[in-house]
This record gives structure tokens, C-alpha cells and sequence, in this order.
């Protein structure tokens, strides 16, 4: 990949986040919809500190463009990225409450427990999820209502006790019982690999694409999603918290189990290009319509934050 397409890449992903960060923004007014009776103002300030405090949005890119390389709606695609990306930012949140990693930064600003105070944080972790799934499953995602009902059904697979959050459950386990290598591949797929793979997963499912294409598309998302926390390791290592917005150094402190731990920042990169390259050639038939995708992958595994 050349610096020009890199540049592509990284204009198309900021370009991607203005729409969705307004979608998120009013997503989370303090009015409330039909069917709800009230939103208490003091946690729907605290799910927008949770949601609208910057990040990179690049589960929603990856939502936006495997939508668009089957040529889906638009519309629909941002509201299906927007529902992601709460789901996302509720992980975070009680990710670093002080039962889990125990952060006081994210995104350079204080942690939601911090801002508010912790019960705050788990209730604004609570309603961001279910709100992922009012969002999908609304009329206003306007497609057929067996495409909402797959996507509902995927993402809750991906984020639950056989995704996200079982792999939140054995990484923290992680820390006192020493997994294999396999056993930290699996739980990193499941914490951060199951939501990214998802998101590409999710472009062929609002477009209708056939089994085959949403195969492919999860495939590729399974692969960026091992590189995705192969990378956060190894910038838990080697960056700083300015640099990352984050505190950094944790996971060595806590004896996490991580590969970078393991294998060391040498082999953490080699991996990390085969990753890539490995995720590369799963677009191979798209050409290039999947040009943005693939620099997707190289920024997951390059980035430096
Ligand atoms: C951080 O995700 C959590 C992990 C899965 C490692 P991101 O690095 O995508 O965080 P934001 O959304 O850009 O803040
Ligand atoms: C978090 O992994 C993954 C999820 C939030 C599901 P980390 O604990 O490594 O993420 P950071 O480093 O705090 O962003
Ligand atoms: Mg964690
Ligand atoms: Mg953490
Ligand atoms: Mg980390």
C-alpha cells in the first residue's frame, strides 16, 4: 500500500465519522421515543461522555464500507454502524471501571466512573447496549424486517457470553490462570475479534449479499480483529498515554497473558503483516471497490493509536 492510499484511508475514515457522530448525537437526546417514559438527564449526559468523546469510529467505517462494496442503503448502514458503535463504547466503559482494568483515561478524558461516579457508569453501560438493539430493530432502519432481525440476532451473538463479553470474562481470568497460545487467540477473538468481525460481517447482511459474500466478509473481519488486539498489546508496550489517549504499561503490570507477552514485539509485528497480508487476499475478488477496506486492515495493524 502506497502513502496516497494510505492518506485515502484515513481522510475516508474521518470523512465516515462527521454523519455518524451526528446520528449518535441525537440518538442520545434527552427526549425520550415513543414507548419510553422518561430519560433521566444524568445518565443520558453520562452515555454521551461515553459515546461522544472522540475514538477512532473504526468499527463504524468497517460497518459503512462492507455495506457499500455490495452497494446497501446508506442510511440504513450509518444506523446499523451508530448501534455498533454504542455496543462498543458500553465495552469500554465497564472495561475500565475499577472492577475490570480500573482506567481513569479513555479517549483523553476521564473514564465515565470518573466523570460521573461508578453506579452511573455500569446504568450508562447497561442502556447504551440495549439501545444498539432499539436501533437496529426500529422502523427507521429501513430494511426488510428479516435483515434487522439477522442483524439483531449476529450482533447479539457477537457482543454476548460467546463474544465480547465472554471474552472479557476470560481475559480477566487471564491475569491467574495462564491460557496457550490458542487459548489467547480464542479469548481475543471472542473480547475484540467478535464485534470487528461483525461490523464487516454486518455490510453483507444489510445488503442482502449472498452466504458466500458474508462469509467472506467475516472471514476478513475475523482476521483485522486478531490484528486489531495484537496491536493494542503491543501499544500497551511500546506507546504512551498521550500518544494513546489511554494509560498504557497496564497489561505487563498485571501479568496479562497477551501474545505480545508471549512471543515479544519482534514476532508481534512479523504477525501482524501476515495478518494483513492474509486479510488482503480475502477481498482479492472485489477488486478494487474493496480498496478502502483493505486500507482498513493496513491501518489496524500500522496504527499508533
Ligand atoms: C479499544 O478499541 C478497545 C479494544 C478493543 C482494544 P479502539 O482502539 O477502537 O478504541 P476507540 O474507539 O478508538 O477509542
Ligand atoms: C478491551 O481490551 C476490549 C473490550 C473493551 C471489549 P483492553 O482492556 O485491552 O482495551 P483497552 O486497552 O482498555 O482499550
Ligand atoms: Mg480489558
Ligand atoms: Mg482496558
Ligand atoms: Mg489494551
Amino acid at each position: 500500500m502506497t502513502k496516497d492510499d494510505q492518506m485515502l484511508f484515513e481522510t475516508a475514515l474521518v470523512a465516515r465519522a462527521g454523519p455518524l457522530k451526528a446520528l449518535l448525537r441525537r440518538l442520545l437526546d434527552d427526549r425520550p421515543l415513543s414507548g419510553e417514559i422518561a430519560r433521566p438527564e444524568q445518565l443520558m449526559a453520562a452515555m454521551r461522555h461515553g459515546v461522544l468523546n472522540g475514538g477512532k469510529r473504526l468499527r463504524p467505517f468497517l460497518v459503512l464500507e462492507s455495506a457499500a462494496l455490495f452497494s446497501a442503503d446508506g442510511e440504513a448502514a450509518l444506523r446499523v454502524a451508530a448501534a455498533l458503535e454504542c455496543v462498543h463504547c458500553y465495552s469500554l466503559i465497564h472495561d475500565d471501571l475499577p472492577a475490570m482494568d480500573d482506567d481513569d483515561l479513555r479517549r483523553g478524558q476521564p473514564t465515565v466512573h470518573k466523570a460521573f461516579d461508578e453506579a452511573t457508569a455500569i446504568l450508562a453501560g447497561d442502556a447504551l447496549q440495549t439501545l444498539a438493539f432499539d436501533i437496529i430493530a426500529d422502523e427507521a432502519t429501513a430494511l426488510p424486517a428479516e435483515r434487522r432481525a439477522a442483524l439483531v440476532l449476529a450482533l447479539a451473538r457477537a457482543a454476548g457470553a460467546g463474544g465480547m463479553v465472554g471474552g472479557q470474562t476470560l481475559d480477566l481470568e487471564a491475569e491467574r490462570i495462564r491460557p496457550d497460545e490458542a487459548g489467547i487467540i480464542r479469548l481475543q477473538a471472542m473480547k475484540t475479534g467478535a464485534l470487528i468481525r461483525f461490523a464487516c460481517e454486518a455490510g453483507a447482511i444489510i445488503a442482502g449479499a449472498p452466504p458466500a459474500d458474508r462469509e467472506r466478509l467475516a472471514e476478513f473481519g475475523s482476521a483485522i480483529g486478531l490484528a486489531f488486539q495484537l496491536a493494542d498489546d503491543l501499544l500497551d508496550l511500546t506507546a504512551d498515554a498521550s500518544q494513546m489517549g489511554k494509560a498504557t504499561g497496564k497489561d505487563a503490570a498485571a501479568g496479562k497473558a497477551t501474545l505480545v507477552a508471549l512471543h515479544g514485539a519482534g514476532w508481534a509485528r512479523d504477525q501482524l503483516n501476515g495478518l494483513v497480508d492474509q486479510a488482503h487476499a480475502l477481498l482479492d475478488p472485489y477488486g478494487e471497490d474493496a480498496a478502502l477496506l483493505k486500507g482498513a486492515a493496513r491501518f489496524v495493524a500500522a496504527r499508533n493509536n
